[in-house]
């Protein structure tokens, strides 16, 4: 079963910073996961939140921010005095640290709550220019951007996420178009996702953190968990 770091190695370094992706790059695992987000200036930031509140010592919504605003603002001290500095990371700067690496990076685009309208064809373009587009997993949890980003990278995997407990999974995702589904770990538990993989979906799981947990999804034939304790689940899953 594969690996994601989920906003990097996030468990033990602030979520979604270059630390935290640093961290991730060092270990063999597959891939890395990050969220997307752009500033009033239109530069593509690293950022779970809209807005800055609970991961900065600043306050207010990202789109309404310039970069160089955004960049003065401290994103590491909330986990640690020792990540006193960390800033928000621009989605080159993430790019940068995984060039050299064998990595899959997994770009969850967050316009379920703005639109940030043409995201998706920013991402694709710095994709292109990093010679990266091949080593990238899409998701979001806005499926309308699901259907467009699978016109915009055909080549491309691109996940439906879901948080809920749905039904007929499968045939939801033959409608939009994708095998991909990236589901919660309470979604993962109950009996759509083991049709969706009797099926043959795609299925990967958001957040597993535990080693009962990681065990159970190897047991259900997921093919890939995001967790923010990369090491230890590796570790753990090659004993
Ligand atoms: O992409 C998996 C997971 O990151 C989705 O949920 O809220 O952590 O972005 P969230
Ligand atoms: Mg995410």
């Amino acid at each position: 079963m594969k690996i994601f770091a989920h906003r990097g190695a996030s468990g033990d370094f602030p979520e979604n910073t270059l630390c935290s992706f640093r961290e991730a790059a060092r270990l063999p695992i597959y891939g890395i996961e990050l969220d997307v987000q752009r500033t009033k200036d239109g530069i593509l930031v690293i950022n779970h939140d809209e807005r800055i509140n609970r991961t900065s010592n600043g306050e207010g919504y990202i789109r309404d921010m310039t970069f160089e605003e955004l960049r003065s603002y401290d994103f590491g001290s909330w986990k640690g005095e020792q990540f006193a500095g960390e800033k928000i990371p621009t989605l080159q700067e993430v790019l940068d640290i995984f060039k050299t690496t064998h990595h899959m990076i997994n770009i969850e685009l967050k316009t379920d709550v703005f639109l940030y309208k043409g995201i998706e064809d920013e991402v694709i373009t710095l994709l292109e220019e990093n010679g990266m587009l091949d080593r990238v997993v899409f998701s979001s949890f806005d499926h309308e951007m699901v259907e467009r980003v699978l016109k915009k990278a055909p080549q491309n995997e691109v996940g439906a996420l879901f948080m809920k407990i749905l039904v007929n999974l499968h045939e939801y995702g033959v409608m939009i178009g994708t095998d991909a589904l990236h589901v919660s770990l309470v979604a993962a538990k109950r009996e759509a996702v083991k049709t969706a993989i009797e099926r043959g979906n795609i299925v990967r799981v958001y957040t597993v953190n535990t080693k009962e947990d990681y065990d159970l999804m190897k047991k259900l034939g997921v093919e890939a968990v995001f967790t923010d304790y990369p090491e230890k689940l590796y570790l753990h899953g090659n004993r």
